[in-house]
């Protein structure tokens, strides 16, 4: 993948669209959502089964996530964020979109691992077992160089992005265990940031990569489990706002990555587990290049270079 500062070294007017095509690994790409990837089709149909999101209360959790899975009528949708407030917003929106669809909001920290403990033994005795998780909570704590930053802002995003997405994952697979009864998969947040050098957001970018590379984890200890790492594309929420150099480039829609989340909720996506998917691929593409993808191990992360033999 590029490099950011060659992206912005660019001359002339911005392309809204250079991200997009710097990183693009299927000919076709995409910044709204498509009829492929559309969650009322009855094909991507979610009923059956109970969808939990983190980081629900707002941006791609509250408009993405919880949207388009109520769009694909889950049973039920379990809301996970701090603001209790912002969750009762969701909560609505839900239900205005698929009135048969049950909600449960828990205002958790997903830092506060008893807090998480408790709040999927109350998704395990109001709902039962879950078969889909959107590890989606995330923040921006610093955006700095490492010789200038704080410590602990420079760490809070460690925390938050790695740790929370450690202790939501851990709790789910233990009220799923070992062989899930029905398919069941995990979507963790990433982002092409994750394979990013640049503009002061070391951060951020390593915690994405941890992201990446802690799917390939579940994807080898989990077999069974459909683990993916999605990148979401550029979505201008109150993260995707808060850098403004980026503002030109965040032109994909919610709906795009909430549908891209559903499709891989659905079917048989394993040649996809332990992976990295953008949201602006076309996923048609993707299943027509299932041999390819597997066989040579693709959309993993590697280091470069010239090893062994
Ligand atoms: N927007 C983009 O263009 C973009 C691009 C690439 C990747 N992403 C990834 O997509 C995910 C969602 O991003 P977004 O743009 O929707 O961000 P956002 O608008 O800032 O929303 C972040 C969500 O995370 C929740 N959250 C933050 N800290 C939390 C904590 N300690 N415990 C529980 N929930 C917490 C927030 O809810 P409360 O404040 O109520 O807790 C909020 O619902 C993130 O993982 C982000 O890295 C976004």
């Amino acid at each position: 993948m590029n490099k950011v500062p060659e992206i912005m070294a660019r001359e002339g007017e911005p392309d809204p669209d250079v991200f997009v095509k710097a990183d693009a690994f299927t000919k076709k790409t995409y910044r709204d959502v498509y009829s492929a990837i559309d969650p009322t089709r009855p094909n991507l149909s979610q009923k059956g089964k109970v969808v939990v999101i983190t980081g629900a209360s707002r941006g791609l959790g509250r408009y993405s996530f919880a949207a388009s899975f109520a769009r694909a009528h889950a049973d039920a949708i379990v809301l996970l964020a701090r603001s209790r407030e912002n969750l009762s917003q969701t909560e609505t929106m839900v239900k205005s979109i698929s009135p048969s669809t049950k909600v449960l909001s828990i205002a958790v920290d997903v830092t506060d691992y008893d807090s998480v403990k408790r709040a999927f033994d109350e998704i395990i005795e109001r709902l039962g077992i879950p078969q889909v998780l959107v590890n989606n909570a995330g923040v921006i704590a610093s955006q700095c160089r490492i010789v200038d930053d704080d410590p602990d802002f420079w760490w809070r995003t460690q925390e938050v992005n790695v740790r929370g997405t450690f202790n939501v994952t851990q709790a789910f697979l233990k009220i799923v265990g070992p062989s899930p009864a029905a398919p069941t998969a995990i979507i963790n947040l990433t982002s092409a940031a994750g394979h990013y050098v640049g503009q002061k957001l070391s951060s951020y970018c390593l915690t994405k990569l941890a992201i990446t590379q802690f799917t390939a984890f579940l994807k080898d200890e989990h077999p069974q489990i459909t683990s993916v790492s999605l990148h979401p594309g550029m979505i201008p929420t109150d993260m995707g706002n808060s850098a403004s150099w980026l503002a030109p480039f965040m032109k994909d829609t919610a709906d795009l990555c909430g549908g891209t989340a559903v499709w891989l909720s659905s079917g048989d996506r394993q040649f996809l587990s332990g992976r990295y998917v953008a949201a602006n691929w076309d996923v048609e593409e993707l299943e027509a290049r299932k041999e390819e993808i597997v066989q040579d191990n693709l959309l993993t992360v590697r280091l470069n270079g010239r090893f062994g033999e």
